[in-house]
C-alpha cells in the first residue's frame, strides 16, 4: 500500500516490533489500544515499543547534547512510515536538529526552525561533512595566543592557557563571520568547540562540571571546585575538538554524507517564532516531526550562557523570545498558534508528529491537551502513540491505564491534514 493512503489505525494496531526487526516471524503484534475521551471525541491511543535504540543504531552524527532532545529514532519511525524521499520534512522546535539530520540522512528536504539561534549554529555545519584533515590544519592555522582572557572570570572552568585558546578560537571565529569568510570547516570548528565547552569528563575543555548542556554559574562552578577539591587543568583545546570531530563522523556512510549535503543546499534554516513563519510557503511540507517546550522546566537560555557567550549572543534576548510557558493554559494558547501556522505549512495529507513528554511527574498529560488544538486548526487526530522502552514494557503494558508514566515513554499526538495528497494547500 502507498505510503499517501495506507490505513495508519490498522499499522499501528498491528505493528510488531520483532517482526518489523524479522526476528520471530510469527510473532503477533502487542500493541494496546484503549481510548481517551477529549472534548467528547474517543481518541486511540496506541502503546507498544514502536522504536528503541536496539531497533537501530542512531548515526553517531547525532551526538550533540542539548536539554530536551529526542532520540533519533522517533523521527526517523514517522520519515520513514509517512514520507517518501525528497518530501519536505519540518521541525518548527529544531533544537541540536534530531529530525533535520535524520531527515537529511534519509533523502528528504529539510525545513527546521526554532527562535534560539544556537540551533542552527549545532545543526547546519552537520550538513556539510568534513575531512577531518581539514579540520585539523584549519585548527592549527588559527593563531592561538597566549594569556588572553574572557572579559568575564572564567577560572573556576578553566586553566589559564585553556581560557587562552578558548577566546583566541572565539575572536577567530567571530572575525571570519563579520568579515564573510566562515566557511564549512570554520562552522564546524565552531560547532564542535560549543559543545565541548563544560562537561563532566576530560572531553570537555572545562574542569569537571554538570554535563554540556546545563552550564552552571560561576558561583555554583566554585562551590562544586571546592567540594570536590579540584583545580582546572589544561586542555588541549585542538585535540579535544579532533576527538569529537573524529568522533561524530565514525559510522557515518558516504551515501548518508551524501544525502546531507544535498539537503543542506536545499535546507531551510530559520529562527522564528514557530507562531510565524512566512519564509515557509502554504502547503509545502509532508511531515512534521517535533517536540515543543515543555511548560517551564528547561531553561534554554540559562543552561546555556556559556555557549551564548563563545557565539557572542546575548541570553537576555534568547528568554525575552522564548516560550516559557508556566502554566498548560498559557501553554495551550502559544501552541493553539503554532498549530495553525502548521496547518498553513502542511501539505493535503501530510502529517504532524506533536511529541510531549511527561511534565511534573506525569501528573499533566500534555498529549490530551494538544488534541483539540490540533483539531481545532482543522487537522485529523489520528491518535496518540505512546512508545515504550523495552524495559518499561516487562511491566506488562496489558495492565497500564491512563498511569502510565516516567522518563521513558515519548507520547506523540498524530495528526492529518485532510484531502488528497497532491492537489495543492
Ligand atoms: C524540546 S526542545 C526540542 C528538542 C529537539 N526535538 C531536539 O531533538 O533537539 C524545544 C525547543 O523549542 C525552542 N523554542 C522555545 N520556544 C520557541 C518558540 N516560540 N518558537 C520556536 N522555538 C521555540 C527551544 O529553543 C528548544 O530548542
Amino acid at each position: 500500500m502507498s505510503k499517501d493512503d495506507f490505513d495508519i489505525s490498522n499499522y499501528l494496531e498491528n505493528f510488531c516490533f520483532e517482526q518489523n526487526m524479522n526476528i520471530f516471524e510469527d510473532s503477533s503484534s502487542q500493541t494496546k489500544v484503549d481510548y481517551v475521551s477529549v472534548n467528547g471525541k474517543d481518541i486511540p491511543r496506541y502503546i507498544n515499543e514502536y522504536w528503541t535504540s536496539r531497533q537501530r543504531q542512531a548515526s553517531s552524527i547525532h551526538e550533540i547534547s542539548y536539554r530536551a532532545c529526542f532520540k533519533p529514532q522517533l523521527p526517523r519511525f514517522f520519515i520513514d512510515l509517512l514520507t517518501h524521499e525528497g518530501d519536505r520534512v519540518y521541525d518548527p522546535f529544531s533544537g541540536r536538529g534530531t529530525t533535520a539530520i535524520e531527515a537529511g540522512m534519509m533523502g528528504r528536504n529539510v525545513v527546521a526552525n526554532d527562535i534560539n539561534p544556537l540551533s542552527k549554529i549545532m545543526s547546519l555545519p552537520r550538513f556539510f561533512i568534513p575531512e577531518p584533515a581539514d579540520v585539523e590544519e584549519r585548527l592549527y592555522e588559527i593563531p592561538m595566543y597566549k594569556d588572553i582572557k574572557a572579559e568575564m572570570d572564567l577560572s573556576m572552568f578553566y586553566h589559564k592557557d585553556t581560557e587562552s585558546e578558548i577566546v583566541s578560537l572565539r575572536n577567530y571565529l567571530q572575525e571570519r563571520k563579520e568579515s564573510s569568510k566562515e566557511d564549512d570547516i570554520d562552522r564546524w570548528i565552531r560547532m564542535v568547540a560549543t559543545n565541548r565547552l563544560t562537561g563532566h569528563s576530560a572531553g570537555f575543555f572545562s574542569v569537571y562540571t554538570l554535563p554540556p548542556n546545563q552550564a552552571v554559574s560561576p558561583e555554583r562552578q566554585i562551590k562544586i571546585n571546592e567540594r570536590l577539591g579540584q583545580k582546572p587543568e589544561y586542555r588541549d583545546t585542538r585535540r579535544i575538538i579532533m576527538k569529537k570531530t573524529r568522533n561524530l563522523l565514525r559510522n557515518l556512510t558516504q551515501k548518508q554524507k551524501h544525502n546531507l549535503r544535498r539537503a543542506g543546499q536545499a535546507a531551510v534554516l530559520l529562527c522564528n517564532d514557530a507562531r510565524h513563519t512566512p519564509e515557509i510557503e502554504s502547503g509545502s511540507v509532508r511531515l512534521t516531526v517535533t517536540s515543543p517546550p515543555f511548560l517551564d522546566v528547561v531553561q534554554y537560555s540559562q543552561d546555556n550562557w556559556l555557549r551564548c557567550w563563545f557565539n557572542f549572543i546575548d541570553p537576555d534576548e534568547i528568554s525575552r523570545r522564548i516560550t516559557m510557558a508556566g502554566t498548560v493554559e498559557e501553554w495551550s494558547n502559544v501552541m493553539r498558534e503554532v498549530f495553525l501556522e502548521l496547518f498553513r505549512v502542511t501539505e493535503k495529507g501530510g502529517w504532524v508528529a506533536f511529541e510531549v513528554g511527561e511534565v511534573r511527574g506525569g501528573k499533566i498529560r500534555l498529549d490530551e491537551h494538544v488534541v483539540p488544538l490540533g483539531l481545532n486548526a482543522g487537522f485529523e487526530c489520528k491518535g496518540i502513540l505512546i512508545n515504550l522502552q523495552e524495559f518499561t514494557k516487562t511491566s506488562n503494558i496489558w495492565g497500564i491505564n491512563n498511569n502510565i508514566h516516567g522518563t521513558n515513554t515519548n507520547r506523540i499526538v498524530l495528526f492529518k491534514k485532510p484531502g488528497q495528497v497532491g492537489n495543492g494547500s
